[in-house]
């Protein structure tokens, strides 16, 4: 029986499955390079995240209407809700979509159209998180919060993503400052490719709650020191890591040992469509490969609770 959990780190873009895909592609007359769902399955073996990246945009293509929108939340929602997840921190990428000539309105109503329900028809509850391309630049992402202001009642924080390397979090002091004084909540994608450093610049410049992935803090003590101390939370997606070769294998992956240094580790599934597996597949994995026990599977539920935007009574916010 899969535990209660809430998912923190999911890219709803990472969700369109080839079969959904193609739909999309028909419906809206958009011609794929790929012959069928086989062959798409086929382009998904990735080097690193820019690899898969390409990907991940190319096919966005597809989307182009609120219905489209729709559509992939709800898909989402009603497998996320099978694995049992309850509460869903939904990123959603709005430049890749700006690019594209289609609307911030087309994409939030879109969504919100799925989201509104999802409650009534899959018991999930859910939140939307926006987040700035950190390989576009800071006035970009400047100008993608201020397109965002007539949804802002619908977005409970921002977040960072795409290419890490290269791109530090300090870029985007500004309009990470500009979005705290609108009340908005603070994630971002910090050690997955990038170093340590990143991980204490996206905390100390631009003052995020969370951290996404976060893996490579493993490679400093004294950034593990302050994580557990200050109890941030890191969201990590194990699957996502091996098939973006973070880490080589799955038994190699540091779960276990975040977990006995006292770190906050929840676990999530990044892009299920694209890593093989919804947030229920990912603890299965990790049972399965890394023999976490009943009490650890546990303490990961429990930590996405703890670790979420819900409202509630926790130690967790010293800082
Ligand atoms: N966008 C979608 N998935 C991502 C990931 N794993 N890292 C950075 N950006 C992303
Ligand atoms: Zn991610």
């Amino acid at each position: 029986m899969s535990l209660p959990k809430a998912e923190l780190h999911l890219h709803i873009e990472g969700t369109l499955e080839p079969e959904l895909a193609f739909e999309l592609a028909a419906r809206n007359g958009v011609a794929l390079p790929y012959a069928d769902t086989d062959a798409l399955r086929e382009a998904y073996r990735f080097e690193d995240l820019q690899s898969f990246l390409n990907l991940y945009y190319e096919l966005m293509a597809v989307l182009r209407t609120e219905q489209d929108f729709a559509d992939l939340a709800d898909a989402y929602l009603a497998r996320a809700a099978a694995q049992g997840v309850r509460h869903v921190e939904m990123f959603f990428d709005p430049q890749a979509h700006l690019a594209r000539g289609v609307g911030m309105g087309t994409v939030v109503d879109g969504l919100w159209r799925a989201l509104e329900k999802s409650e009534e028809r899959h018991g999930v509850s859910t939140q939307l998180i926006m987040c700035f391309l950190r390989d576009e630049s800071a006035e970009s992402a400047m100008e993608t919060l201020e397109a965002a202001g007539p949804y802002l009642d619908r977005i409970v924080g921002i977040g960072l993503d795409s290419a890490e390397v290269g791109h530090p979090p300090v870029k985007f002091r500004e309009v990470y400052e500009a979005a705290a004084a609108l009340g908005l909540r603070r994630v971002a994608h910090a050690g997955e490719e990038g170093p340590p450093a990143y991980i204490t610049e996206a905390l100390d410049v631009l003052g995020v709650e969370r951290i996404d992935h976060g893996l490579r803090c493993m490679e400093d003590e004294e950034l593990v020191a302050r994580l557990v101390r200050d109890r941030v939370p890191l969201t990590l997606c194990p699957l996502s890591n091996v098939r973006l070769r973070t880490v080589d294998t799955l038994a190699e992956h540091p779960l276990p040992a975040m977990l006995d240094a006292g770190l906050l580790c929840t676990v999530n599934s990044d892009d299920p469509a694209y890593f093989g597996g919804y947030a229920g597949d990912n603890f299965d994995a990790v049972r399965a490969t890394l023999g976490l026990s009943e009490d650890r599977l546990r303490e990961l539920a429990r930590n996405s609770f703890v670790a979420s935007f819900l409202e509630h009574d926790e130690e967790r916010r010293t800082r």
